[in-house]
Protein backbone atom coordinates (compact mmCIF):
# COMPACT_ATOMS: atom_id res chain seq x y z
CA UNK A 1 0.00 0.00 0.00
CA UNK A 2 1.51 3.81 -0.96
CA UNK A 3 0.24 6.82 0.47
CA UNK A 4 -2.39 7.33 -1.75
CA UNK A 5 -3.77 4.20 -1.87
CA UNK A 6 -3.93 4.63 2.34
CA UNK A 7 -5.30 7.79 1.97
CA UNK A 8 -8.41 6.59 -0.70
CA UNK A 9 -8.84 3.89 1.91
CA UNK A 10 -9.42 5.82 4.75
CA UNK A 11 -9.45 3.64 7.69
CA UNK A 12 -11.60 3.99 10.61
CA UNK A 13 -9.33 4.11 13.60
CA UNK A 14 -11.25 5.84 15.86
CA UNK A 15 -14.60 4.33 17.44
CA UNK A 16 -17.19 6.21 18.69
CA UNK A 17 -19.02 5.60 22.28
CA UNK A 18 -20.44 2.92 21.23
CA UNK A 19 -17.25 1.11 19.58
CA UNK A 20 -18.17 1.83 15.90
CA UNK A 21 -15.66 2.59 13.49
CA UNK A 22 -15.20 6.36 13.05
CA UNK A 23 -12.88 9.23 10.80
CA UNK A 24 -11.45 11.89 12.12
CA UNK A 25 -8.96 12.89 10.00
CA UNK A 26 -7.29 15.32 7.73
CA UNK A 27 -9.12 15.76 4.31
CA UNK A 28 -7.64 14.26 1.32
CA UNK A 29 -6.28 17.97 -0.02
CA UNK A 30 -3.81 18.44 2.83
CA UNK A 31 -3.14 14.89 3.29
CA UNK A 32 -1.87 14.50 -0.34
CA UNK A 33 0.05 17.65 0.16
CA UNK A 34 1.84 16.07 3.20
CA UNK A 35 2.56 12.52 1.51
CA UNK A 36 3.93 14.60 -1.48
CA UNK A 37 6.28 16.82 0.85
CA UNK A 38 7.27 14.17 2.98
CA UNK A 39 8.07 12.06 0.19
CA UNK A 40 10.69 14.08 -1.15
CA UNK A 41 12.64 14.03 2.35
CA UNK A 42 14.95 11.19 2.80
CA UNK A 43 15.59 10.07 6.57
CA UNK A 44 12.66 12.57 7.74
CA UNK A 45 11.67 13.25 11.38
CA UNK A 46 7.89 13.83 12.17
CA UNK A 47 5.85 14.85 14.93
CA UNK A 48 2.16 15.22 15.20
CA UNK A 49 -0.62 15.51 18.50
CA UNK A 50 -3.59 13.46 18.14
CA UNK A 51 -3.51 10.38 16.20
CA UNK A 52 -5.71 8.79 13.28
CA UNK A 53 -4.41 7.95 9.98
CA UNK A 54 -2.05 10.54 9.50
CA UNK A 55 -0.35 8.13 12.28
CA UNK A 56 -0.10 5.53 9.23
CA UNK A 57 0.61 8.28 6.88
CA UNK A 58 3.44 9.87 8.60
CA UNK A 59 4.70 6.67 10.12
CA UNK A 60 5.03 4.91 6.51
CA UNK A 61 6.55 7.72 5.28
CA UNK A 62 9.27 8.91 7.86
CA UNK A 63 11.98 7.50 9.31
CA UNK A 64 10.47 8.39 12.82
CA UNK A 65 7.45 9.31 13.43
CA UNK A 66 6.66 10.49 17.52
CA UNK A 67 2.59 10.59 17.94
CA UNK A 68 1.20 11.82 21.11
CA UNK A 69 -2.59 11.25 22.35
CA UNK A 70 -4.32 9.88 25.28
CA UNK A 71 -5.62 6.65 23.55
CA UNK A 72 -3.59 3.70 23.89
CA UNK A 73 -6.55 1.01 22.12
CA UNK A 74 -6.10 3.58 19.18
CA UNK A 75 -2.41 2.99 19.13
CA UNK A 76 -3.27 -0.42 19.02
CA UNK A 77 -5.97 -0.26 16.35
CA UNK A 78 -3.10 1.66 14.12
CA UNK A 79 -0.21 -0.78 14.94
CA UNK A 80 -2.81 -4.08 13.81
CA UNK A 81 -3.92 -1.65 10.45
CA UNK A 82 -0.26 -1.31 9.63
CA UNK A 83 0.27 -5.21 10.27
CA UNK A 84 -2.78 -5.96 8.11
CA UNK A 85 -1.27 -3.54 4.98
CA UNK A 86 2.35 -4.40 5.60
CA UNK A 87 3.42 -1.11 6.48
CA UNK A 88 6.50 -1.42 8.41
CA UNK A 89 5.56 0.96 11.73
CA UNK A 90 9.25 0.43 14.03
CA UNK A 91 9.64 4.08 13.36
CA UNK A 92 6.77 4.64 15.21
CA UNK A 93 7.12 6.01 18.67
CA UNK A 94 3.83 6.39 20.60
CA UNK A 95 3.74 8.16 23.90
CA UNK A 96 -0.24 7.58 25.26
CA UNK A 97 -1.07 10.88 26.86
CA UNK A 98 -1.77 14.67 26.82
CA UNK A 99 0.53 16.55 25.02
CA UNK A 100 0.43 19.33 27.35
CA UNK A 101 1.54 16.35 30.10
CA UNK A 102 3.96 14.42 27.45
CA UNK A 103 5.56 17.56 25.17
CA UNK A 104 7.85 18.99 27.96
CA UNK A 105 9.10 15.93 28.87
CA UNK A 106 10.05 14.62 25.70
CA UNK A 107 13.47 15.22 24.74
CA UNK A 108 14.06 16.02 20.71
CA UNK A 109 16.79 18.23 20.02
CA UNK A 110 15.81 21.83 18.62
CA UNK A 111 15.91 22.04 14.75
CA UNK A 112 14.67 18.26 14.06
CA UNK A 113 12.00 17.92 12.96
CA UNK A 114 10.88 18.14 9.30
CA UNK A 115 7.31 18.53 9.80
CA UNK A 116 4.93 18.73 12.92
CA UNK A 117 1.16 18.47 12.89
CA UNK A 118 -1.28 20.07 15.55
CA UNK A 119 -4.14 17.88 15.24
CA UNK A 120 -4.82 16.82 19.39
CA UNK A 121 -6.65 18.55 21.84
CA UNK A 122 -8.49 21.78 20.47
CA UNK A 123 -9.62 23.62 23.57
CA UNK A 124 -7.03 26.62 25.37
CA UNK A 125 -4.66 25.79 26.04
CA UNK A 126 -3.87 23.04 24.39
CA UNK A 127 -2.93 23.89 20.58
CA UNK A 128 -0.87 26.91 22.06
CA UNK A 129 0.91 24.13 24.32
CA UNK A 130 1.93 22.04 20.77
CA UNK A 131 2.85 25.25 19.56
CA UNK A 132 5.41 25.96 22.14
CA UNK A 133 6.84 22.30 22.50
CA UNK A 134 7.68 22.23 19.14
CA UNK A 135 8.38 25.44 17.34
CA UNK A 136 11.98 25.22 18.48
CA UNK A 137 12.19 21.79 17.15
CA UNK A 138 11.12 21.89 13.64
CA UNK A 139 13.86 22.69 11.17
CA UNK A 140 14.05 25.80 8.99
CA UNK A 141 12.99 24.31 6.04
CA UNK A 142 10.78 22.41 7.94
CA UNK A 143 6.36 22.37 8.11
CA UNK A 144 4.14 23.25 11.04
CA UNK A 145 0.39 21.93 9.78
CA UNK A 146 -2.25 23.20 11.71
CA UNK A 147 -5.85 21.44 11.56
CA UNK A 148 -9.20 22.64 12.14
CA UNK A 149 -8.82 26.22 11.78
CA UNK A 150 -12.08 26.55 11.65
CA UNK A 151 -12.26 26.17 15.78
CA UNK A 152 -10.94 29.27 17.74
CA UNK A 153 -7.71 27.99 19.15
CA UNK A 154 -6.77 26.91 15.54
CA UNK A 155 -7.51 30.25 13.88
CA UNK A 156 -5.84 32.28 16.29
CA UNK A 157 -2.51 30.12 16.03
CA UNK A 158 -2.97 30.33 12.24
CA UNK A 159 -3.32 34.25 12.67
CA UNK A 160 -0.44 34.49 14.62
CA UNK A 161 1.86 32.11 12.33
CA UNK A 162 0.09 34.27 9.29
CA UNK A 163 1.97 37.08 10.96
CA UNK A 164 5.32 36.03 12.29
CA UNK A 165 8.39 36.65 9.76
CA UNK A 166 9.80 33.09 10.78
CA UNK A 167 6.75 31.49 9.07
CA UNK A 168 5.37 31.11 5.77
CA UNK A 169 2.08 29.71 5.00
CA UNK A 170 2.95 27.22 2.17
CA UNK A 171 -0.56 25.59 2.10
CA UNK A 172 -4.52 26.13 3.05
CA UNK A 173 -6.75 23.14 1.96
CA UNK A 174 -10.20 22.92 2.45
CA UNK A 175 -10.84 26.35 4.64
CA UNK A 176 -9.33 23.30 7.43
CA UNK A 177 -5.67 22.62 7.19
CA UNK A 178 -2.85 24.99 6.86
CA UNK A 179 0.48 24.23 6.51
CA UNK A 180 3.43 26.77 7.35
CA UNK A 181 7.11 26.74 6.46
CA UNK A 182 9.56 27.36 8.86
CA UNK A 183 12.18 30.39 7.02
CA UNK A 184 14.12 31.01 10.13
CA UNK A 185 15.18 29.64 14.20
CA UNK A 186 13.35 31.23 16.14
CA UNK A 187 13.84 31.73 20.20
CA UNK A 188 10.50 33.40 20.50
CA UNK A 189 9.50 36.74 21.21
CA UNK A 190 7.72 39.28 23.72
CA UNK A 191 4.52 40.49 22.98
CA UNK A 192 5.54 43.52 21.31
CA UNK A 193 7.59 41.98 18.80
CA UNK A 194 4.86 39.98 17.78
CA UNK A 195 2.81 41.59 14.98
CA UNK A 196 -0.18 39.69 15.72
CA UNK A 197 -0.06 40.62 19.08
CA UNK A 198 0.36 44.43 18.01
CA UNK A 199 -2.57 44.03 15.49
CA UNK A 200 -4.32 42.56 18.92
CA UNK A 201 -3.07 45.50 21.04
CA UNK A 202 -4.48 47.74 18.46
CA UNK A 203 -7.76 46.19 18.77
CA UNK A 204 -7.67 46.55 22.74
CA UNK A 205 -6.97 50.30 22.08
CA UNK A 206 -10.05 50.58 19.93
CA UNK A 207 -12.06 49.22 22.41
CA UNK A 208 -11.15 51.60 24.84
CA UNK A 209 -11.06 54.77 22.76
CA UNK A 210 -14.75 53.81 22.27
CA UNK A 211 -15.71 53.74 25.51
CA UNK A 212 -14.64 56.91 26.77
CA UNK A 213 -14.26 57.22 30.38
CA UNK A 214 -14.07 53.81 30.77
CA UNK A 215 -10.65 53.10 30.26
CA UNK A 216 -9.09 49.63 31.57
CA UNK A 217 -12.05 48.85 34.07
CA UNK A 218 -13.28 48.47 30.72
CA UNK A 219 -11.07 45.64 29.61
CA UNK A 220 -9.69 44.36 32.56
CA UNK A 221 -11.97 45.09 35.44
CA UNK A 222 -15.48 44.98 33.65
CA UNK A 223 -15.21 41.37 32.81
CA UNK A 224 -13.86 40.21 36.14
CA UNK A 225 -17.06 42.03 37.95
CA UNK A 226 -19.57 40.40 35.18
CA UNK A 227 -17.55 37.02 36.07
CA UNK A 228 -17.99 37.66 39.79
CA UNK A 229 -22.00 37.84 39.36
CA UNK A 230 -22.51 34.99 36.77
CA UNK A 231 -20.30 33.06 39.61
CA UNK A 232 -22.64 34.03 42.41
CA UNK A 233 -25.62 33.23 40.68
CA UNK A 234 -24.37 29.60 40.19
CA UNK A 235 -21.92 28.89 42.71
CA UNK A 236 -23.66 26.88 45.92
CA UNK A 237 -21.12 28.98 47.90
CA UNK A 238 -20.68 32.37 46.45
CA UNK A 239 -19.79 33.89 50.07
CA UNK A 240 -16.38 31.27 49.98
CA UNK A 241 -15.66 32.79 46.41
CA UNK A 242 -16.36 36.33 47.42
CA UNK A 243 -14.45 36.10 50.28
CA UNK A 244 -11.55 35.73 47.66
CA UNK A 245 -12.81 37.86 44.71
CA UNK A 246 -13.36 40.71 47.00
CA UNK A 247 -9.69 41.74 47.97
CA UNK A 248 -8.82 41.52 44.75
CA UNK A 249 -11.43 43.87 42.70
CA UNK A 250 -10.52 46.02 46.11
CA UNK A 251 -6.85 46.11 45.42
CA UNK A 252 -6.73 46.60 41.49
CA UNK A 253 -9.64 48.74 41.73
CA UNK A 254 -7.22 51.40 43.73
CA UNK A 255 -4.21 50.38 41.61
CA UNK A 256 -6.08 51.83 38.65
CA UNK A 257 -6.88 55.24 40.30
CA UNK A 258 -3.20 55.48 40.69
CA UNK A 259 -2.60 54.36 37.22
CA UNK A 260 -5.31 55.49 35.19
CA UNK A 261 -7.12 58.48 37.29
CA UNK A 262 -3.55 59.57 38.64
CA UNK A 263 -5.38 59.58 42.21
CA UNK A 264 -2.06 60.42 44.23
CA UNK A 265 -3.54 61.31 47.64
CA UNK A 266 -6.57 59.63 49.13
CA UNK A 267 -8.61 59.69 52.54
CA UNK A 268 -10.48 56.19 53.75
CA UNK A 269 -13.76 57.30 54.66
CA UNK A 270 -14.78 55.42 57.67
CA UNK A 271 -12.72 53.90 60.72
CA UNK A 272 -14.93 50.87 61.11
CA UNK A 273 -14.00 47.18 60.82
CA UNK A 274 -14.11 47.46 56.93
CA UNK A 275 -11.08 49.56 57.18
CA UNK A 276 -9.74 47.16 59.62
CA UNK A 277 -9.94 44.65 56.91
CA UNK A 278 -8.49 47.16 54.22
CA UNK A 279 -6.06 48.13 55.86
CA UNK A 280 -4.56 44.12 55.65
CA UNK A 281 -5.48 43.42 52.54
CA UNK A 282 -3.91 46.45 51.10
CA UNK A 283 -0.52 45.66 53.54
CA UNK A 284 2.72 45.17 51.39
CA UNK A 285 0.63 46.12 47.98
CA UNK A 286 2.40 48.49 45.48
CA UNK A 287 1.40 50.86 43.24
CA UNK A 288 -1.55 52.42 45.77
CA UNK A 289 -2.55 55.75 46.05
CA UNK A 290 -1.14 57.35 49.44
CA UNK A 291 -3.41 57.34 52.37
CA UNK A 292 -3.27 60.52 54.29
CA UNK A 293 -6.12 60.38 56.54
CA UNK A 294 -8.85 58.32 58.16
CA UNK A 295 -11.76 60.00 58.23
CA UNK A 296 -15.28 58.80 60.29
CA UNK A 297 -18.37 60.89 61.52
CA UNK A 298 -17.31 59.34 65.39
CA UNK A 299 -13.58 59.00 65.37
CA UNK A 300 -13.07 59.31 69.55
CA UNK A 301 -11.84 56.06 70.65
CA UNK A 302 -11.24 54.00 67.54
CA UNK A 303 -7.71 52.78 67.06
CA UNK A 304 -5.47 54.22 64.35
CA UNK A 305 -5.74 52.66 60.47
CA UNK A 306 -3.15 52.96 58.26
CA UNK A 307 -0.66 54.45 60.67
CA UNK A 308 -2.99 57.61 61.32
CA UNK A 309 -5.55 58.22 64.22
CA UNK A 310 -9.26 58.99 62.85
CA UNK A 311 -10.03 62.61 62.49
CA UNK A 312 -13.67 63.89 62.23
CA UNK A 313 -14.75 63.66 58.58
CA UNK A 314 -17.14 66.85 59.00
CA UNK A 315 -13.80 70.13 58.45
CA UNK A 316 -11.79 67.67 56.98
CA UNK A 317 -10.22 70.01 53.96
CA UNK A 318 -10.92 67.17 50.72
CA UNK A 319 -8.93 69.61 49.21
CA UNK A 320 -5.85 67.89 50.26
CA UNK A 321 -6.68 64.65 48.37
CA UNK A 322 -7.38 63.52 44.75
CA UNK A 323 -10.09 60.79 45.86
CA UNK A 324 -12.08 59.93 49.17
CA UNK A 325 -12.43 56.36 49.34
CA UNK A 326 -15.96 54.72 50.45
CA UNK A 327 -14.50 52.24 52.70
CA UNK A 328 -17.89 50.04 52.90
CA UNK A 329 -19.35 46.95 51.19
CA UNK A 330 -22.44 47.64 51.61
CA UNK A 331 -22.85 51.43 52.76
CA UNK A 332 -22.01 52.95 49.84
CA UNK A 333 -25.23 55.08 49.02
CA UNK A 334 -24.91 56.53 52.52
CA UNK A 335 -21.38 57.71 52.32
CA UNK A 336 -21.85 58.84 48.96
CA UNK A 337 -24.80 61.44 50.00
CA UNK A 338 -22.62 62.10 53.30
CA UNK A 339 -19.59 63.00 50.87
CA UNK A 340 -21.13 64.80 48.63
CA UNK A 341 -23.32 66.83 51.73
CA UNK A 342 -19.60 67.48 53.65
CA UNK A 343 -17.41 68.05 50.56
CA UNK A 344 -19.59 68.87 47.92
CA UNK A 345 -20.31 67.82 44.12
CA UNK A 346 -17.03 68.44 42.53
CA UNK A 347 -14.80 65.56 45.08
CA UNK A 348 -13.66 62.38 43.83
CA UNK A 349 -15.38 59.37 44.99
CA UNK A 350 -14.02 56.07 44.93
CA UNK A 351 -16.47 52.96 45.49
CA UNK A 352 -14.37 49.65 45.65
CA UNK A 353 -16.86 47.52 44.61
CA UNK A 354 -19.07 49.82 42.14
CA UNK A 355 -20.86 47.24 39.66
CA UNK A 356 -21.00 44.22 42.07
CA UNK A 357 -24.28 43.08 43.30
CA UNK A 358 -24.69 44.76 47.12
CA UNK A 359 -22.71 43.70 50.03
CA UNK A 360 -22.06 42.99 52.64
CA UNK A 361 -19.76 40.28 51.85
CA UNK A 362 -18.06 37.31 53.71
CA UNK A 363 -14.14 38.60 54.40
CA UNK A 364 -11.49 36.40 55.43
C1 LIG B 1 -9.07 14.88 15.06
S1 LIG B 1 -8.27 13.60 15.84
C2 LIG B 1 -6.76 13.53 15.01
C3 LIG B 1 -6.91 13.05 13.59
C4 LIG B 1 -5.63 12.77 12.87
N1 LIG B 1 -4.73 13.89 12.87
C5 LIG B 1 -5.93 12.41 11.45
O1 LIG B 1 -6.01 13.29 10.62
O2 LIG B 1 -6.12 11.23 11.21
C6 LIG B 1 -7.91 14.33 17.39
C7 LIG B 1 -7.14 13.42 18.31
O3 LIG B 1 -6.61 14.17 19.37
C8 LIG B 1 -6.57 13.37 20.52
N2 LIG B 1 -6.48 14.29 21.66
C9 LIG B 1 -7.46 14.94 22.33
N3 LIG B 1 -6.93 15.71 23.31
C10 LIG B 1 -5.59 15.58 23.22
C11 LIG B 1 -4.50 16.11 23.92
N4 LIG B 1 -4.69 16.98 24.92
N5 LIG B 1 -3.27 15.72 23.58
C12 LIG B 1 -3.07 14.86 22.57
N6 LIG B 1 -4.06 14.31 21.85
C13 LIG B 1 -5.30 14.67 22.17
C14 LIG B 1 -7.82 12.54 20.45
O4 LIG B 1 -7.61 11.33 21.12
C15 LIG B 1 -7.93 12.33 18.94
O5 LIG B 1 -7.28 11.16 18.60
Amino acid sequence: MNAYELIQAKPHLHVFGDGTPRLMSLLDNALKWMADELSTRKDAVTLETGYGLTTVLMTMLARQHHSIAPDEPGYRRVLDYCKQQGIPAQGLQYHVGFSEDVLPKLDIPDESLDMVLIDGGHGIPTPFVDYAYTFKKIKVGGYLVVDDIQLGTGLMLKDFLLESKEWGLTGFFDSKTCAFRKYAATPGADWYQQPYMLQMQGQVDRLLAQAPGKGLDYVSLEPVVAAHKWTVRRAPEPAALESKLLPVVGVERLKLAALRDRVRKVAIFGAGQHTAWLEKILAGQEGLPQIVAVLDDAPAGKPARFGRPPVAAEGFDAGQVDAIVLSTDCLQRAMQLRCRALYGAGARLIDLYAGLPAGPYRKE
